[in-house]
């Protein structure tokens, strides 16, 4: 298993360029496949889950042609998806799996779909209720967990009112949707991303949004077309050195073309609302998703609560500033996110053993947690054990850059999930303390 030492830092400054976006890239790399004709897919993610996807959508007989970060799927349609005769593998990526049971809903085969032993214990009833709503059958290890077998066939449209904030369950519901007769619609209890939406129009569907309702009409075209696509760079990503930036009173960071979707950006808000110092650059689109740069510079972070509402538009980040916490005026409190116990490990006990492991004080809570601020003394380096998850990882690589000695990174290389050239590029814009 890899290592990788993490040296007390003194500015972060220079320019990055974060890999293209996860979840955008999930979502083109899916619908290219079920489009007509060529997709050309530019900055697309190297995050070891969109390879998951690709895999998949070449198992299922879309062709896929991989030249580094430029990506061609070619599908067949909206009908044009092969039985696999071997089980599916979505490896550690949640987004795989529920979206594409979506998808596998709606066709006339069976197919095994799995992952790895993290992905297997993650809740998949979420999505195997609206799912079955539609008619397909699908049969899931004690009625929750991976490995799923769907058995595809006719589906119906479905009016779902989703019990749980979650883009990947309104995003499975829409991509069987457009498979079923009649129309579907999702109500979401809260916002969530909207990237599903918005690649479908892109692609050619016809689809309706009113508040927080989205509709595929029962009479609209349904055949999507193969184009030319750019996906942003991963805002998740990015914040990694939003908050690294942040740390040092000298840092100045130039984060280059980054996805800024509103459903995405809360972090940025919040990042704003703790007194960071964020500027947001030639904005452009591209596919109906915002482009831009972040300009960062260093700030004494104050601090506080995040809570309620807020909590889906921030999930991903949440490792990142917990593990801030430490550094900032007023400690981090989180509050409200049970989910987090549900990602790629459980993050709230995760965050706080390795926290520890640091020195920081830290209460853990059902829903969350509550770090104290800089008044509880300095962290030290420590050993961290980021249990295979990626964005663990990279959080304590980055509060390590504020700690009084180095830092191990055990398994380091389970960043690659989202962001394989993570700590090469975080190395080029730190200087080092002399120690
Ligand atoms: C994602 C949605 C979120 C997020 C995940 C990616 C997506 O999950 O945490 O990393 O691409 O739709 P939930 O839908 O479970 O909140």
């Amino acid at each position: 298993m890899s290592k990788k030492t993490i040296h007390p830092a003194k500015v972060v400054a220079g320019g990055v360029a974060p890999p293209g976006d996860k979840s955008i890239s999930h979502r083109y790399a899916m619908l290219a496949g079920i489009a007509e004709g060529t997709t050309e897919l530019t900055n697309f993610a190297l995050a070891a889950d969109c390879h998951s996807t690709l895999a998949c959508m070449k198992s299922l007989g879309a062709e896929v042609k991989v030249e580094k970060d430029l990506v061609r799927v070619s599908g067949h349609g909206l009908r044009g998806l092969k039985s696999s005769w071997r089980s599916l593998d979505a490896g550690n990526s949640g987004t795989t799996i529920r979206l594409l049971s979506g998808i596998l809903a709606g066709q006339d085969f069976t197919t095994k779909i799995a992952g790895d032993d993290s992905l297997n214990k993650r809740p998949m009833k979420r999505i195997l209720t609206p799912l079955r709503e539609m008619g397909a059958q699908i049969s899931a290890r004690d009625e929750n967990f991976a490995p799923l077998e769907i058995r595809g066939g006719k589906l119906r449209g479905i009016h779902y009112q989703m019990p749980m904030a979650s883009a990947q369950v309104k995003s499975a519901v829409l991509l069987a949707g457009l498979f079923a007769d009649g129309e579907t619609s999702v109500i979401e209890p809260a916002r969530t991303r909207d990237h599903t939406e918005l690649a479908l129009l892109e692609f050619g569907v016809p689809l309706e949004r009113h508040g927080r309702t989205v509709h595929i009409p029962a009479n609209g075209e349904r055949k999507l077309t193969g184009k030319k696509m750019e996906v942003p760079g991963d805002l998740s990503s990015a914040v990694f050195f939003i908050a690294a930036a942040s740390m040092f009173p000298e840092s100045s960071l130039h984060i280059q073309a980054v996805g800024l979707n509103p459903t995405r950006t809360a972090i940025l808000d919040v990042f704003a609302r703790m007194g960071a110092s964020i500027q947001m650059l030639s904005l452009r689109s591209a596919q109906g998703e915002i482009i831009g740069d972040i300009a960062v510079k260093g700030a004494e972070l104050k601090g506080g609560v995040i809570a309620g509402a807020e909590i889906p538009l921030v999930i991903d980040e949440l490792p990142m500033l917990a593990a801030l916490g430490p550094f900032t005026e007023e400690g981090i409190e989180i509050r409200d996110a049970a989910e987090l116990r549900v990602k790629e490990s459980d993050r709230i006990a995760v965050l706080v053993e390795n926290l520890r492991r640091m020195g920081a004080q830290v209460e853990e809570r059902p829903d969350g947690l509550k770090v104290a601020g800089r008044g509880a003394g300095k962290i030290r380096g420590a050993e961290i054990e980021p249990h295979g998850d990626h964005r663990i990882a990279m959080a304590f690589a980055v509060a390590a850059l504020g700690a009084t000695s180095p830092t191990t990174i055990r398994d380091a290389d389970c960043a690659g999930v989202s962001y394989p050239t993570f700590y090469d590029d975080l190395a080029r814009v730190t200087e080092h303390t002399e120690i």
